[in-house]
């Protein structure tokens, strides 16, 4: 018996209550989970990634269903897109900030971390399926064609067009290069504009002198996508992963702080310390000594990442940290404190890895302790635990996940730190 069966039962509810199948109007079927009925009720890509990894520990067939819907959504580029509306049109309140080229698009033009193919490794291994582990690294090998076209450098990694696509929409890393075109600020609506007239197409958005950045997060799931498709048995891709894992210490890594950083439009390092510096935690294969430094000078450190309620989306240290509601005039501000549930599976990776259990048992059961306090919110306050947005929110039951891997690494009855 787990010490969070009280958590896998309340999550299955909620994943239950989220659940939307169906076929939509081109005859495709579809069966995903959607982060909150009201305030997203598309399917998002990396929300889906969560939801399977929970799914996969209660019901492994909704987790493949959840997957199938997002490569049933793949565009014939190979792009599967950071939002599907499988619902039909994206709702009008939403079609201008939405990265869409037209008002009846079926899916944005914009990624989110790549992770895929690592979490459907995970689930074809749980669900012990071999059928579905090729058809994953069919689907996914097209993935990442399109990826290393669209977006790879000469060393492998991938760029972002916006922050959005790092999937932490409003995070500080990049006010400094985008200014008054941070999200929220009126200057978003032009970056999005400049982006839409190019087809969202990064190659031209590069050549024109637009934004764009190489995010820590969002290579770290690239690396992870590689050694989930070396597991599909995709011939490559375990090279693939060492060298762009080499690539990402060696270009994000910042020896001197001990913690990575993206990089902006004109290749300078973004000093900003938020959770997608401590995402690289999860790489199989990240040298041993950088995740040292990385656990034990940052995020171990109380002022910074250690709080009450760790991971908070920004250290505590930046001058941008706000840990409760961050609002630029009325609207949300999202990721620049509180803590999001879907950084806890990153980190506890390392932390495992590591042979680091109390943290590790620290690290789950405080999270466990917010969602057992608030609910499934969709955010917390890192110092005194208050829930906020989303109340039914699918993605924080990647808590699940989490407390099986504690309680698989370290054994159920454990006594905690
Ligand atoms: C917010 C988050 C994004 C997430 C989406 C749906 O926009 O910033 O990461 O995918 O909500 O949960």
């Amino acid at each position: 018996m787990t010490r969070y069966a009280d958590i896998f039962a309340s999550a299955r509810t909620v994943l239950e209550r989220n659940w939307r199948e169906g076929r939509n109007d081109c005859d495709l079927e579809f069966g995903y989970t959607c982060p909150d009925a009201e305030k997203y009720p598309d399917q998002f890509f990396w929300d889906s990634c969560f939801h399977a990894l929970a799914w996969s520990r209660l019901d492994p067939r909704r987790a493949m269903r959840e997957l199938r819907s997002l490569v049933a959504a793949q565009q014939p580029s190979g792009l599967i897109g950071h939002t599907t509306f499988w619902h039909g049109p994206c709702r009008l309140a939403r079609a201008f900030t939405y990265n869409i080229l037209e008002r009846t698009a079926f899916q944005t033009s914009t990624i989110q971390p790549p992770l895929l193919a690592y979490v459907w490794a995970e689930v074809a291994d749980r669900a012990g399926d071999g059928r579905f582990a090729d058809e994953g690294r069919i689907a996914l090998t097209r993935y990442h064609e399109y990826l290393d076209r669209e977006r790879a450098d000469e060393d492998g990694l991938i760029g972002i067009l916006q922050p959005d696509e790092s999937g932490l929409d409003a995070t500080p890393a990049y006010d400094a290069p985008l200014g008054w075109r941070s999200h929220p600020k009126i200057g978003f609506l032009a970056l999005q504009r400049f982006n839409r007239r190019r087809q969202y197409d990064y190659r031209r958005v590069v050549a024109d002198g637009g934004f764009h950045a190489t995010d820590v997060l969002v290579n770290s799931a690239w690396v992870l996508g590689w050694e989930g498709l070396a597991r599909l048995g995709h011939p490559r891709a375990a090279r693939r992963a060492e060298q762009l894992t080499e690539s990402v210490v060696k270009r994000l890594f910042d020896p001197a702080t001990g913690f990575f950083y993206a990089e902006g439009p004109d290749g300078e390092r973004l000093n900003v310390s938020t959770w997608a510096g401590l995402a690289p935690l999860a790489i199989d294969h990240l040298p041993i000594h950088v995740c040292r430094r990385v656990i034990d000078e940052h995020l171990l450190n109380p002022e910074r990442f250690w709080l009450s309620y760790p991971v908070p989306s920004t250290a505590a240290t930046e001058p941008a940290f706000v840990p409760g509601n961050s609002r630029y005039l009325w609207i949300d501000r999202y990721w620049r404190g509180p803590t999001w549930l879907f950084s806890t599976w990153f980190i506890l990776r390392g932390l495992l890895r590591l042979g680091r259990e109390a943290d590790a048992a620290h690290l789950v059961d405080r999270t466990a302790s917010l969602v057992r306090d608030s609910g499934f919110r969709e955010y917390f306050n890192p110092l005194t635990g208050e829930g906020m947005g989303a109340r039914a929110f699918g993605t924080s039951t990647a808590l699940v996940e989490c407390a099986a891997l504690a309680d698989e690494a370290l054994g159920e009855h454990r006594v905690v730190a």
